[in-house]
């Protein structure tokens, strides 16, 4: 309680009063903004929820442009960003986060952090020494998901990885794992052997690529589709359906795909280093396609892959 004002500035009540403020002042935190809401999360196979947009930052370089573009999208709302050993951005991603939550007053549990262990690292101890440099390049004590990039042909390494995969989520160095371009056999096999199922599995998926064996494969199994390349790399935005829907919305080509797949429940990861496009990916969510819209959009969906053999994963 605050001593009277007839209290003598010498007491030591009033001096005590004046210390409690002083230390206040000192340890006054910023204020913390509350989580932000419009981006909705997904509740994953282990009981961790994963914000279903996330930053993409393949091909983005290890400097200025990936942390002003990683800076753009939490500071637009985003919540995860999904990077990779392999795309060699884990240091300027983690700089823009940590200087992020510095500047914001953010807990590290605010943003969702994702990376992959890349073909080379597969086996027990290469995947532990991969995931700890990792960590060091993003300067962070834990990833919230960390993934096999690829299922790679050993099929012993890649059990051995998983279970390192396994030990490092027992550990708290990461708090999800899962797998990416695995197809049906992959994903069979190794719930053959593992004791966790992958919690996600990223493929490519999009109207032109919507791989629905694949999903609904892993959709039995409860492992969220993590989309990928969601925007067909900007090669599918004149196509004249998706024109077409978009005038219909007043939408972009790029909100019809990214709302086309998070409506399937998948979790997407549009890049861009384009503030604008990183803003407006972001809205892609406040509107509901209608039923003759979405049947139009699903019978695009053959095997179009935009990303090359190498990421074809074999059913
Ligand atoms: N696990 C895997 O093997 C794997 C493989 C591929 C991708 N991924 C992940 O998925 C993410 C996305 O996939 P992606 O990078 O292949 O392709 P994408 O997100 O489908 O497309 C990215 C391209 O679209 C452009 N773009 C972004 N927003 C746009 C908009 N609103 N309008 C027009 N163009 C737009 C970007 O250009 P600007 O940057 O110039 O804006 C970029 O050229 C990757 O960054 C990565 O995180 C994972």
């Amino acid at each position: 309680m605050a001593p009277s004002a007839i209290t003598p500035e010498t007491s030591p009540e009033r001096q005590t009063f004046v210390k409690n403020i002083k230390n206040s002042i000192d340890n006054h935190q910023p204020h913390t903004r509350p989580r932000n809401t419009s981006v909705a999360n997904v509740t994953l196979n282990d009981g961790n929820s994963i914000p279903q947009v996330a930053l993409g930052v393949y091909k983005a370089p290890n400097g200025q442009e990936t942390e002003d573009a990683v800076t753009a999208a939490l500071d637009a709302g985003y919540r995860h960003i999904d990077s990779a050993a392999r795309y060699a951005n884990e240091e300027a991603c983690g700089r823009a986060i940590r200087r992020w939550l510095e500047r914001t007053g953010n807990s590290r549990d605010e943003v969702y952090v994702c990376s992959k262990l890349w073909d080379a690292d597969h086996g027990f101890e290469a995947t532990f020494n991969a995931l700890c440099e990792s960590l060091d390049k993003f300067g962070l004590d834990y990833l919230d998901l960390y993934l096999i990039h690829s299922p790679a042909d050993d099929e012993e390494k890649r059990l051995a990885s998983w279970r390192a995969l396994e030990t490092a989520q027992r550990l708290g160095k990461v708090r999800s794992i899962g797998v990416s371009n695995f197809g049906a056999s992959h994903i069979e096999n190794l719930l053959k052997n593992a004791r966790v199922p992958p919690a996600v599995n990223q493929v490519e998926v999009h109207p032109f690529c919507q791989r629905e064996d694949l999903v609904k494969l892993c959709a039995k199994h409860g492992i969220t589709i993590e989309a990928y390349s969601p925007l067909a790399r900007g090669n599918k935005l004149e196509d004249p359906t998706i024109t077409r829907i978009a005038e219909k919305y007043q939408r972009t080509p790029a909100q019809i795909l990214l709302n086309w797949n998070a409506s399937r429940g998948n979790v997407v990861l549009p890049k861009s280093l384009t503030a604008t496009r990183i803003q407006s990916n972001l809205d892609s969510f406040d509107f509901t396609l209608e039923q003759e819209d979405i049947e139009a959009i699903n019978a695009l969906g053959a095997e179009n892959y935009v990303t090359g053999s190498m990421h074809k994963s074999k059913d």
